[in-house]
């Protein structure tokens, strides 16, 4: 199904014109497919089908109350790394008892709040960690699950960012220290061990690295299970997808098209993975956040200028770092398509934003369609890690997002209003 498409030249999500949501809301202007999100899962959650299984989606990637919502009613269970994405969890009809809870530095307040609402698991990084949970458990009377994330030291070959099982990142207890961790988990009085979780970095688009980590793990889990009854093994996120037209299968909505030339897809994951972890008889929990989101968003922006230096055409859009900062940060590509096709004749081209910053950049000296003042862009492949990494950095509001579901269209956050900006800002006493 392709649900970001060309009709008569104009750039269409699902049944709805990309220029025509532009011109009604303004951009910067995220838009979803509900369509291209939902189909995502179900490829995913369909190929895992020989395990137990649960797909946990990482709320991180797009964290927007409908996006959630939408997952939630398809049965997923949600990755949170914070009290907030917790509480956007449950404020979206998702249930605390389906969410594993992530990260390095959990505060005492999150872990009430959680083991309060019923998490499922807390996924434990570290010693004190542990030995805080127990802590604040024990002032509740309650008993909090716990599973040991740990560290398997494999190098995922993606960008060092996003780079997280190797001995270099902070993340989860090293592999040859977690027995000594689950040992402490199983002896302190106010902990239930119930799973061991790995995740080894982001935008992975071969088998290899997953299946040499899960290879790593199963003997350890096997062991571990049998000692300490485990109910869950879970292998982390990290699907990748296609952000380039040139690595992808070439038809002209590549976005949706299953990927080619060596990407892994869901049942090339699944049918390398699920022989391995079928016999250790643990449910298996999967945290894809990009993977469900990524290809199944856009960002539309403006083009306000163009400019000539003699050396260089720049375009300058009215979308910033500050909107995506993706290629700034991780020097990612996107794929940049204009929203009307009027040309076939291409212009090396530096896509900017209006941000004071050489940084702020969308793709440099790449042939694209020539366009005009008052054309509309698309970014492609923006859904993931796009609208939740955005600031107000130079005091630019937040855009608006919409999510598109066959002909139907709505904003799920409308543009924040500049008062907004400064509103929790106050004048010291002396200052007044
Ligand atoms: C623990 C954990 N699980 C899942 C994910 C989701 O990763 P991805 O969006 O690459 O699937 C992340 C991403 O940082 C993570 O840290």
């Amino acid at each position: 199904m392709h649900l970001f498409h060309r009709q008569s030249g104009e750039l269409y999500c699902e049944q709805v014109s990309v220029g025509e949501l532009a011109e009604r809301h303004g951009t910067p202007l995220y838009v979803y497919s509900q369509g291209a999100l939902s189909g995502r899962y179900r490829d995913l959650s369909d190929a895992l089908e020989p395990l137990d299984h649960r797909v946990c989606y990482a709320v991180k990637a797009n964290s927007n109350l409908a996006v959630l919502r939408v997952l939630a009613r398809l049965g997923a269970g949600f990755d949170i790394v914070s009290e907030g994405e917790l509480r956007r969890v449950i404020a979206a009809g998702g249930a605390a008892g389906r969410c594993v809870f992530a990260g390095v530095g959990k505060s005492e307040r999150e872990i009430e709040f959680a083991l309060r609402r019923g998490i499922y698991c807390f996924n434990v990084e570290s010693i004190p960690e542990l030995v805080r949970i127990n802590r604040v458990a024990a002032r509740l009377g309650k008993i909090a699950p716990v599973a040991v994330r740990l560290n398997p030291n494999i190098d995922a070959h993606t960008h060092a960012k996003i780079t997280t099982g190797t001995y270099q990142n902070k993340f989860g207890v090293p592999f040859e220290r977690v027995e000594e961790a689950c040992a402490r988990a199983a002896r302190l009085k106010n902990l239930r061990l119930r799973g061991l979780q790995m995740h080894i970095g982001s935008q992975l688009t071969k088998a290899e690295p997953f299946e040499a980590a899960v290879k790593k793990v199963i003997p350890l889990a096997r062991k571990l299970a049998a000692r300490h009854g485990l109910e869950f093994l879970s292998i982390g996120g990290g699907l990748g997808i296609v952000y380039d037209r040139a690595l992808a299968s070439g038809s002209p909505a590549w976005w949706q098209s299953p990927p080619s030339r060596g990407f892994i897809t869901p049942a090339a994951y699944a049918g390398r993975l699920a022989p391995l972890l079928k016999p250790l008889g643990l449910r298996i929990l999967i945290e894809p956040g990009r993977f469900i989101v990524g290809n199944a968003g856009i960002l539309v922006t403006r083009v306000e200028y163009v400019k000539k230096t003699g050396v260089k055409t720049f375009v300058i859009v009215d979308a910033a770092m500050n909107d995506l900062i993706r290629p700034a940060f991780y020097d990612a590509f996107h794929e940049i398509v204009p929203v009307s096709r009027h040309t076939n004749l291409l212009v090396s081209s530096d896509v900017v934003g209006p941000i004071c910053e050489s940084g702020d950049y969308f793709c440099r000296d790449r042939p694209l369609p020539k366009v005009r003042a008052g054309d509309y862009l698309a970014l492609m492949s923006a859904g993931a890690y796009g609208f939740v990494q955005a600031s107000n950095y130079n005091s630019r509001p937040l855009a608006a997002e919409v999510l598109v579901n066959g002909a139907r269209s709505a904003v799920i956050r409308r543009r924040q209003r500049l008062p907004e900006l400064w509103a929790g800002e106050t004048f010291p006493a002396w200052l007044r």
